[in-house]
This record gives C-alpha cells, sequence and structure tokens, in this order.
C-alpha cells in the first residue's frame, strides 16, 4: 500500500503526500504557497540571505520571496523586454500548468535554461525572476529560493559526487519542495550536468556520468512529485551541458550582449548610481561624449560596462579621492581602454 504523509504549513494546515506525489486539497487547481482557506506566511518570516531557513551542504542561499534585493536585480537588468516577459510568463506558467496538465501529454519538467557569455545578467535575471514570479502570485504565496553551490557536488575527485547529487536534489531540495513553492537557482549547470558524451576518458569520468545520471533522474522525480518547484539553470558554456539536461528544460533563453541602446541605459544607470552619492558626477551625462562613450560600449557585456564608471575614475588620483570631479573625457578613455583590452583578449584568444 502507499505510504502517506503531511506536509504541515506554517499555520498547521496539511496537505496530503501520498507515494511522494502531493495531492493539493484545492479542487480548483493551484494556487502555489496559499494554504486552502488561508493567506498566511511561516511564522517568524524574516527577508534577505538565509531567510529560507534551508542550511545544508550544497547550499548557498536560501530566502523567503518576494525578496526586495531581487527585485531590485530584476529591473537593474536591461534586456529585451519581449525577452524579461517570456521568462516570467513561463515561470508562471510552469505554476499554473504542471499540477494540472497531463504530464505525459505535456511533458513539463520546470526547469528553465538562461544560457550566454559572461557578465550577461543570468544569474541576476534568475535571481530577480524568482521574486518576480513570487510577486505576481501575492505577497502571502509562501514561495522560497534556494540557491546551489555547484562546485561543493563536483567532488568526482573523490566518488562523492553522485552521492551529493542525490543527497541534495533528493533530500535538501524535496523537503522544502513539500512545504511550498520553491525555486531553485543552478548557477553554472555545466559542472553538475557536464556533457556525458564530451567527456574525456582520462580524467576520471565515470564518476562525473554517474553524477550526470543522477542529476537527470532526480530532475525527472522531483518534476514528477513536486508540481511547485522550478528550477532556473544558468550557463556559459552551454556546449558542454548534457543533451538530456537540455532537452528537459520548457525554455531555453540566449541572453545576448547588450545592443547599443541597452549600453547607453547600462552606462547611465551605473553614472546615475555614483551621482547619488557625488552629484557632481551627474553632469557627465549631459555632456555629447557621453554619447560617444555609450556607443563604444557595444561588444562589451553588461558587467564590464558598469565597471567603466569607476574604472574612469582611476585615471587620477584627485578623482579617485574626490569621484564628484569625474568628467566625460575621463569616462571616453576609459570605455577606450576597456575595448582595447577585450580585443587584446580576443586576438590572444584566436
Ligand atoms: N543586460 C544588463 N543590463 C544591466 N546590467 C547588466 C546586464 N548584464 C549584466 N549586467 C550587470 O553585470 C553584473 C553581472 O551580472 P550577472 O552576474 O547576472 O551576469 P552573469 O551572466 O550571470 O555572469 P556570469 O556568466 O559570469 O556568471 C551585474 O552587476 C549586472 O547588473
Ligand atoms: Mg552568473
Amino acid at each position: 500500500m502507499a505510504a502517506s504523509r503531511q506536509a504541515v504549513w506554517g499555520d498547521g494546515h496539511t496537505a496530503s503526500i501520498c507515494s511522494g506525489k502531493e495531492t493539493l486539497m484545492n479542487s480548483n487547481g493551484f494556487r502555489p504557497g496559499v494554504a486552502p482557506g488561508t493567506g498566511r506566511t511561516r511564522p517568524g518570516a524574516q527577508s534577505g540571505a538565509m531567510s529560507g531557513g534551508v542550511e545544508a551542504q550544497g547550499i548557498l542561499d536560501s530566502r523567503l520571496l518576494p525578496d526586495s534585493e531581487f527585485l531590485k536585480l530584476w529591473d537593474s537588468i536591461i534586456v529585451d523586454q519581449q525577452l524579461k516577459d517570456r521568462l516570467l510568463s513561463q515561470a508562471i506558467l510552469s505554476f499554473t500548468l504542471r499540477p494540472t496538465v497531463d504530464k505525459a501529454a505535456i511533458p513539463l519538467h520546470g526547469v528553465i535554461l538562461l544560457v550566454g557569455e559572461p557578465g550577461t545578467g543570468k544569474t541576476s535575471l534568475a535571481r530577480g525572476l524568482a521574486a518576480r514570479t513570487a510577486e505576481v502570485f501575492g505577497k502571502n504565496s509562501n514561495f522560497t529560493y534556494l540557491e546551489v553551490e555547484p562546485h561543493a557536488l563536483a567532488s568526482a575527485a573523490l566518488g562523492k559526487s553522485q552521492r551529493a547529487v542525490t543527497e541534495l536534489l533528493g533530500t535538501t531540495i524535496a523537503e522544502p519542495a513539500l512545504r511550498g513553492p520553491l525555486v531553485v537557482l543552478l548557477d553554472e549547470v555545466e559542472t553538475l550536468a557536464a556533457d556525458r558524451s564530451k567527456l574525456s576518458l582520462e580524467a576520471n569520468p565515470i564518476d562525473v556520468h554517474r553524477a550526470t545520471d543522477a542529476v537527470l533522474a532526480q530532475l525527472d522525480q522531483l518534476a514528477a512529485r513536486y508540481p511547485r518547484l522550478l528550477f532556473v539553470a544558468t550557463s556559459n558554456f552551454p556546449r558542454a551541458i548534457d543533451a538530456a539536461f537540455v532537452s528537459r528544460a520548457d525554455l531555453v533563453l540566449n541572453i545576448g550582449m547588450p545592443n547599443a541602446q541597452a549600453c547607453t541605459q547600462i552606462l547611465t544607470d551605473a553614472v546615475q548610481a555614483l551621482a547619488k552619492h557625488y552629484t557632481g558626477a551627474g553632469k557627465i551625462l549631459s555632456d555629447s561624449r557621453f554619447r560617444t562613450a555609450a556607443e563604444l560600449c557595444v561588444g562589451l557585456d553588461g558587467r564590464r560596462i558598469r565597471k567603466i564608471v569607476p574604472a574612469a575614475c582611476t585615471f587620477d588620483k584627485e578623482t579617485a579621492l574626490d569621484p564628484n570631479r569625474l568628467t566625460a573625457e575621463l569616462l571616453l578613455r576609459a570605455v577606450q581602454h576597456e575595448k582595447g583590452v577585450s580585443a587584446g583578449i580576443q586576438e590572444e584568444t584566436r
């Protein structure tokens, strides 16, 4: 006979878990995190890092959502609005469709994969997405966020990785997934789900192979058991991710480098952030050389563009001491320097 357990919500309400399948007592389909007839959050809820109360090997952060820091991240990333809308809709859909539709006909795994060059905002978008999704479902939707530390599991050399993966996905993540809606960030997922077809026979491939197998098996189990669990994975190296993992993703989005308009917005945002504390720096936004500097940023990633503003303060000590003195000329010089450096790196790696 199937084993039956009870998951207890913060307010004492229980949900039945039968044979590992959670049955929400809500005939209307699912309303994430809101125990039927209630709207309360867990008692003692705080906010910010580690407010989610999950501390375990392989977990970098856990927090209650929506989280104000993460909501700011969502707004701070300047990408095509359609891409952002699609990403958010996919996350919402995951929580509305998965508890209701026939899994055999519509196989949704609750996995979104963001790929792209370093510094294009993938991790920020993933964290922001978790918070925005929770916000859409309402303040009392009881969403939790977990962030996995992939390197803690990549101990293939010690022969532990398969066990660590099973422990992390099968236990550490499954437990909070029983309690309410959960968004899990799998940053740098290629370390966790390495492409088995590319493993070199010299580099202890058996363990890595088994670890990838374990990730896939656990994902299938989790997808079947927890319709209120969403993984958001990121990677700089999509070709290093196992094809079977990519195939399980419900949506794969390529986050590209910022275009000219986005470059201007990112640079403006960074100058404004400086000008909040050093108002004198704000004047460069109306200087014609600012536009030239912004246009020159095309080809740089968002992280490098933001770093140009502090870098521009390093050409003379007086500006470093008093960033109010920052000029558009220094900013232009910093962009030219950055472009020169990145062209040099590209040349070397060719
Ligand atoms: N499109 C963008 N708009 C605004 N800021 C951006 C953008 N892309 C990156 N940034 C900024 O760059 C920094 C790095 O972002 P993030 O860590 O999210 O990038 P990433 O793609 O995950 O990088 P990596 O692949 O190296 O992990 C953040 O400060 C972020 O605000
Ligand atoms: Mg990242």
